[in-house]
């Protein structure tokens, strides 16, 4: 088996146009989603990453028949959803977050659920306390064993009035996905309100639940006593639009995203400006998408904190971070949601940018790190020129902008880590990069 590297030939401006499809972190709870039906989904759009990969492992593993078709079309059949081994789920450990949002819908069709060690990117703790928390409220016996999370509902399960501490994705999905066949009413307070979990309320809306989204972060759950398949086409993947845009600045390039979609990006969008970026939106149904580039003269520094929707994205920061490298004069960037995600500034700093990390929170609103003592906001002075440097990538919004970091310098740089890390949530870079001019090679 070759190394997993790519040998990066910096100094080239990317210039053509790619494509994104259906959004990694809608497309993967769509999946689970389709345990709960009594028939057949399907997906279209469905990216072709490892993540897709691993729910597929664990879907057919619970006996969930999985085909696929022309163009992303995925088919899930749950009509035979059995209990699975737990050497067949552990294949799955520590490869994804996505197992633990199995609990709902496996407890709902089998009684009796089992979850491997959770994997995902090292950019905090990452507990699953509000996911635990929650399922016991609805009733769940959870028991926590040296090989996983062993799940059972005696009971069943039943409607629960819930307040998350923190708007958190992952435990909003825990609670929609379980929500939907529980008995009763689920009221669910400071919901996070992302346009992936908006979209996932559609599929599920599609399959049958009743789910109201109210003002303040409320959603509204009554529970019904069946669910069948649906039939969706994902959100196009607003991460990987932002990441290409990112990278057309860094390069001095210009980059047509076929499939992003504006609403979706708007806080993105304004920082783009801001920053100095021009973009245009081409709106038309078929071959739509977003034009990114850099239009000449000097990039600008800005102030910005990650948040959540409709604050700009945690995962847009990284790729962001990089183009900032060539602002003239201070940014300022405070990360609010993950504690640790400032990892990859690291080799950014060995590529000659100039980056300072704070423990403090430099920015408008306290966060939860600033006490904590997290290095999670970062000064960023620039111009800096980039040059090439061997790379180890730390996890996957990183490794992507170790690469742009790695394009946009003179030289010739490794990436190591490219297959492991960031073919879990971009399809087909490697071709993506070719198409864009870029000078790669793997060795
Ligand atoms: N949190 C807790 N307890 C919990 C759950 C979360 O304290 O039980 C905290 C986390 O530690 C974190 C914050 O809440 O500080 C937000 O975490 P959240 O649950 O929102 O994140 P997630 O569901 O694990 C998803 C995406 C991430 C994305 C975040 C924020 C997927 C598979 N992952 O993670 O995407 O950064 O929401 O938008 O949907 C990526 O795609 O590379 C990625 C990391």
């Amino acid at each position: 088996m070759s190394e997993d590297v790519l040998v990066v030939h910096g100094g080239t401006p990317l210039r053509g146009e790619i494509q994104v499809r259906g959004a990694k972190n809608l497309v993967s709870k769509a999946m689970v989603a389709a345990v709960l039906g009594e028939t057949a989904s399907t997906l279209y759009d469905v990216p072709a990453i490892r993540d897709v990969e691993i729910v597929t492992g664990l879907l057919e593993a619970h006996g969930v028949k999985v085909s696929t078709g022309p163009e992303g079309e995925l088919v899930m059949d749950p009509a035979n959803v059995t209990r699975a081994a737990v050497d067949e789920i552990n294949v799955h450990a520590g490869s994804s977050r996505i197992p633990i949002l199995f609990c709902g819908p496996l407890l709902h069709r089998l009684g009796h659920a089992f979850i491997p060690d959770l994997g995902g990117c090292k950019i905090g703790d990452r507990p699953i306390d509000f996911h635990i928390q929650a399922l016991r409220e609805f009733g769940a016996v959870v028991d926590k064993r040296p090989d996983g999370l062993h799940l059972s509902a005696p009971n069943g399960l039943r409607g629960i009035k819930y307040e998350l501490e923190y708007p958190s994705v992952g435990s909003t999905e825990q609670v929609l996905l379980t929500a939907v066949l529980a008995d009763g009413v689920t009221e669910l307070r400071n919901a996070a309100v992302e346009p992936e979990i908006v979209d996932l309320i559609c599929v599920l809306q599609k399959m049958g639940a009743i789910i109201k989204v109210h003002t303040d972060r409320v959603i509204e759950i009554q529970g019904v006593a069946k669910l069948s398949g649906y039939s969706h086409r994902p959100i196009p993947d607003r991460i990987e639009a932002a990441s290409w845009g990112a990278a057309a600045l860094a390069t001095h390039g210009e980059i047509f995203v076929r499939g992003a979609k504006q609403a979706d990006m708007m806080t993105f969008l304004n920082v783009y400006r801001s920053v100095g970026g021009a973009f245009s939106v081409d709106d038309s149904p078929i071959g739509g998408g977003i034009r990114f580039w850099h239009p000449g003269g000097e990039l600008q520094p800005v102030a910005l904190e990650t948040d959540v929707h409709p604050g700009l994205m945690t995962d847009w920061q990284q790729p962001l971070v990089v183009a900032l490298t060539q602002a003239r004069g201070l940014s300022i960037v405070h990360e609010t949601v993950y504690e640790r995600r400032f990892g990859y500034t690291t080799e950014l700093r060995q590529m000659g940018a100039n980056i300072q990390l704070y423990s403090e929170c430099l920015g408008g609103t306290p966060c939860r790190w600033g006490r904590r003592n997290f290095l999670h906001s970062a000064v960023i002075a620039g111009p800096s020129k980039l040059h090439a440097a061997d790379l180890q990538i730390p996890d996957l919004r990183a490794g992507f902008s170790h690469l742009i970091a790695a394009l946009a310098a003179e030289g010739t740089s490794r990436v190591y880590g490219v297959d492991r890390y960031i073919s879990r949530g971009y399809e087909d870079f490697d071709g993506k990069l070719a198409a864009l001019g870029a000078r790669t090679e793997r060795p």
